[in-house]
Order: structure tokens, then C-alpha cells, then sequence
């Protein structure tokens, strides 16, 4: 009979993987059995004591607290740890010349205005410069592609989201665009702006705590999707803007950087759209690559983070 000893760590993480072994879903079983060898060596790698283990317990207690239908701090700390852009570059691996995600963010809202050719988002935006953004939504041999959805949000130049502006209660900085027989779309906005992450939750106490910063460079927000098309979920970066090498949340790729480009005067189409002093635009092409019969989940994952942060 085997003498009875005291039982070491090591034993305790043997014992759990062995309890998870019999896990009858294979990949369930894959995800428990690495997740737990992957947490018990980060308690043993840092020997963490009562106290910063229960300091772990409080802050996602309130991370819980602050979640809810305006605001996911949890999707917070993903983006703020890089873990929302690791899962992104692992599930979007796209071909040479389809344009490349990034973070969808908590300030998707379900239910923008469709709005006509050169429609304004940001009507109520009093403080910005006009911007026009225009471009082509291009299949990956440069084909257009007439009737592809843009699903676009922004900041407001105050630097918070409508959702975070107690004094709107409509939508504002944000629109749906169909692109034309051409793959075109235009879009009338303000110049985006450099803002905060929300920082006064766990999340903003963790980047203080951290010697971090909690700005996100200027950008606009883009979802574009098309029949037949794998749908991209992505941002526009100003090049100009301060932040762009360290972005809170890892987000920024070389290919969405964008040069804002400034006129002092309107010329005759651009007066038509109602900008009568100095203006900026940008031009950005989306390239889209067929769906794949094998990833019904793309959008489907994208509608479940907007239902988890929807406030209609
Ligand atoms: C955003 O760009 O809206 C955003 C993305 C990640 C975290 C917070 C905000
Ligand atoms: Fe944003």
C-alpha cells in the first residue's frame, strides 16, 4: 500500500486534468485541459498569495458589475491585454490583397440610418472639420462590387461615442452605405479624433497601475460586408495622428493607415454637399474575399458582440 503523503501542487494540477479527462466534447476537453495547465502554471510561475488572489476576485466582480447593455469591460480587458487582436489575426487570415481586420470594440450600436450617397454622420458634430471618405469596395481581382453594405461609427470630436453622451439620446456618427455600379461609396463625417478608452472601471485602474495610457489613435469603425463575400470588420487610422504607435488596444495595421488630406476651399461637388469652409478626405479601397462555405461564424460572432452592447 503506497504510504499517504502530502499532496504537492504539481499533484493538485495532475488531479484537475484528470477529472477534465473524460470530457466527452473533444474540443471542449482540448480548451479545459490547456486552459487549466495554463492558469495553474501562471499561480505557480508567480507564487501568488491570498491576497493578490482575492485582488483578482474583486476586480472581476466589478468588471461584472460595469457589464451590461452600454458597456463590456470584459471585452475591455481583452482588447487592453491583446488577446481581442491575437484572436483576430488566428481567425482572419487573409489572402495577399483582402483587407485586414481589427478590433470590433464596444460602440457598435445595431440599427444605423441607411444613408443616401454623401450622407452626413455627424450633423450634430459642430466642432470638427468636414471630412469626406470615399473610396471602392473591390472583389480581390479589382472587380467592384455594386450593393456591398458599409456599416460605419465614429467618435464625436468631444472624443465619446453617442452611447457615452448623456446629453443625445439618438444615434449620431453613424451610418449605413451601399456602395453603386461602381463599388464607390462616399461618406460625410468630421476628422476623427484621438480618444480614452473608458478608464474609470478595473480595466482603466490596471493601465494606471501599469504605467499605460489609455488613448486609441483617430479612426473611423467599419463593418463591410456583401453578398457572397466573407464580411471585414476593421478601422481607418489617421497617419497624422500621436498615438499610432501605441494604441491601447494593439489595434492599428499598416494598411489601414490613411492620409487625411486638407483643402482650404470646397470646389463645385463638394459645395453640393452642403461644406463650405476648409475640409479634409481620404481615400480608402476594401478589398473583400469570397465567403468561405466552412466559416458561417464570422458574422454570426460579430452579432453576438453587437447584441451583448446594443442599447436599442
Ligand atoms: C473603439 O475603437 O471603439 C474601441 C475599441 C476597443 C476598446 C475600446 C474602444
Ligand atoms: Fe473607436
Amino acid at each position: 500500500m503506497p504510504l499517504p503523503r502530502n499532496k504537492t501542487v504539481d499533484d493538485i494540477t495532475a488531479d484537475v486534468l484528470e477529472r477534465f479527462a473524460a470530457t466527452p466534447q473533444p474540443r471542449l476537453k482540448e480548451i479545459m485541459l490547456s486552459l487549466i495547465g495554463h492558469l495553474h502554471a501562471f499561480v505557480k510561475d508567480v507564487d501568488l498569495t491570498e491576497a493578490e488572489w482575492f485582488q483578482a476576485i474583486e476586480i472581476l466582480t466589478r468588471a461584472g458589475h460595469l457589464s451590461g447593455d452600454k458597456r463590456q469591460e470584459f471585452i475591455l480587458f481583452s482588447d487592453t491585454l491583446g488577446v481581442s487582436m491575437v484572436v483576430d489575426l488566428l481567425n482572419h487570415r487573409k489572402p495577399d490583397g483582402a483587407t485586414e481586420s481589427t478590433v470590433f470594440g464596444p460602440f457598435h450600436r445595431q440599427g444605423a440610418p441607411q444613408m443616401p450617397w454623401g450622407g452626413n454622420i455627424a450633423h450634430l458634430d459642430r466642432e470638427g472639420p468636414p471630412a469626406l471618405v470615399g473610396g471602392r469596395v473591390l472583389d480581390l481581382d479589382g472587380r467592384p462590387i455594386e450593393g456591398a453594405l458599409l456599416d460605419v461609427w465614429q467618435a464625436q470630436t468631444s472624443g465619446l461615442y453617442d452611447s457615452q453622451d448623456s446629453n443625445l439620446d439618438e444615434m449620431h456618427m453613424r451610418g449605413k452605405f451601399r456602395t453603386d455600379a461602381g463599388g464607390r461609396y462616399l461618406v460625410r463625417t468630421v476628422l476623427p479624433v484621438h480618444y480614452p478608452i473608458p478608464s474609470d472601471g478595473p480595466v482603466g485602474a490596471m493601465l494606471r497601475a501599469t504605467g499605460r495610457h489609455p488613448w486609441r489613435p483617430a479612426h473611423i469603425h467599419f463593418v463591410v460586408s456583401a453578398d457572397g463575400y466573407e464580411p471585414v470588420t476593421t478601422h481607418i487610422f489617421d497617419r497624422a495622428d500621436e498615438y499610432l504607435g501605441s494604441d491601447a488596444v494593439f489595434a492599428v495595421k499598416d494598411s489601414l493607415i490613411c492620409d487625411f488630406t486638407r483643402h482650404e476651399a470646397p470646389d463645385a461637388e463638394v459645395l453640393q454637399l452642403g461644406i463650405a469652409g476648409p475640409y479634409y478626405t481620404t481615400e480608402f479601397e476594401f478589398h473583400l474575399k469570397p465567403a468561405a462555405e466552412d466559416r458561417p461564424d464570422v458574422l454570426d460572432a460579430q452579432r453576438r458582440l453587437a447584441a451583448l452592447t446594443a442599447r436599442d
